[in-house]
């Protein structure tokens, strides 16, 4: 039986976090991934990762996808409002199969911000504490990703456009993030724990100085107010909620709801946190 299950394992940061666990020198057959569409692993399957089907939504399928595994990543869904529930079934299955340790990718900050993908997290938390299990809570902030994907906009435009009133913002890579899930994974078991996990802070007005210096390409900040940010995303064709919600992000960090000054993130990896610079430089590369 596998020691180490990843649910979401044919995500982009589930990938990351098998990738980093086979790298970490844990045998392919210590770990399974457990995939909604297996014909999606078989390049894991191929290196001896055991794909184990389920998905989140069918709780028949779960117990099996967690049978015997001592340590389970639980990667939130992908899909706002079904998620708890959702979780809760894994949740469920882990403790049916006396998992030894489950551990959750949650927000930063979850039992206080006012970010609207907040609330599920926060009540999967509380699912978790009331599950008796041993558990990690891995509260992450952003991914630099979220911004250095819209690196090809941002210079078509040379703007970067928010509403985050100038607050920092503590975003790491998902490579970062997926590293510490496999410290929290690996380490010696020590009760019940939560981590508020960021990188080095950052302004927009230095997000756009580094996408700057990086590429080369004058690249400027301008602020919005949350209102005047979501009717510009309506001017280029959000749908409404989408374009409020997206807003409702940013107010989250102008609150200072996605900073923090934890160092969790570099001690659980070892090493400080990968520079914002950095990860333009790769999306460049
Ligand atoms: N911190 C941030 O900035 C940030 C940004 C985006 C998302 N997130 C959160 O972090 C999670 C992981 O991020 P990511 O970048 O890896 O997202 P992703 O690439 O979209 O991966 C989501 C994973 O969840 C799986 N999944 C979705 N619904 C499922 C279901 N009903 N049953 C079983 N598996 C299901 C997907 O399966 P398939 O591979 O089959 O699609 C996929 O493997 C996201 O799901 C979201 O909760 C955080």
């Amino acid at each position: 039986m596998p020691t180490y299950a990843v649910t979401g394992a044919t995500g982009r940061l589930g990938r990351l976090v098998i990738e980093q666990l086979l790298a970490s020198g844990v045998p392919a057959t210590e770990i399974a991934a457990i995939v909604r569409s297996p014909e999606k692993a078989a390049d894991l399957a191929a290196r001896g990762v055991e794909i184990r089907e389920a998905t989140y939504d069918d709780p028949s399928m779960l117990p099996g996808a967690v049978a015997g595994v001592r340590r389970l990543l639980l990667i939130s869904g992908d899909t706002p409002g079904q998620r708890l529930a959702q979780h809760t079934a894994v949740i469920d299955a882990a403790t049916l199969a006396g998992v030894e340790r489950l551990i959750y990718t949650s927000i930063l900050k979850a039992d206080t911000t006012t970010n609207p993908l907040a609330p599920e997290h926060r009540a999967t938390e509380e699912v978790l504490a009331a599950s008796g299990l041993t558990h990690t809570v891995l509260r992450n902030s952003w991914y630099i990703e979220n911004y250095t994907d819209q690196l090809p906009q941002y210079l078509r435009t040379g703007t970067i456009l928010g509403a985050t009133g100038g607050s920092r913002i503590s975003a790491a890579t998902r490579a970062d993030y997926a590293e510490a899930a496999v410290s929290a994974l690996t380490r010696p078991a020590d009760g019940d724990a939560v981590y508020e996990l960021g990188g080095t802070a950052f302004t927009f007005d230095e997000l756009a100085e580094a996408v700057t210096e990086v590429t080369g390409s004058t690249v400027v900040h301008r602020d919005l107010s949350t209102a005047e940010l979501a009717s510009t995303l309506e001017n280029v064709g959000l749908d409404a909620g989408t374009a409020g919600f997206v807003a409702a992000l940013d107010h989250s960090i102008a609150l200072g709801e996605l900073a923090t000054d934890s160092d969790d993130l570099s001690r659980l990896l070892g090493r400080p946190s990968t520079p914002l610079r950095d990860a333009i430089r790769a999306v460049r590369a």
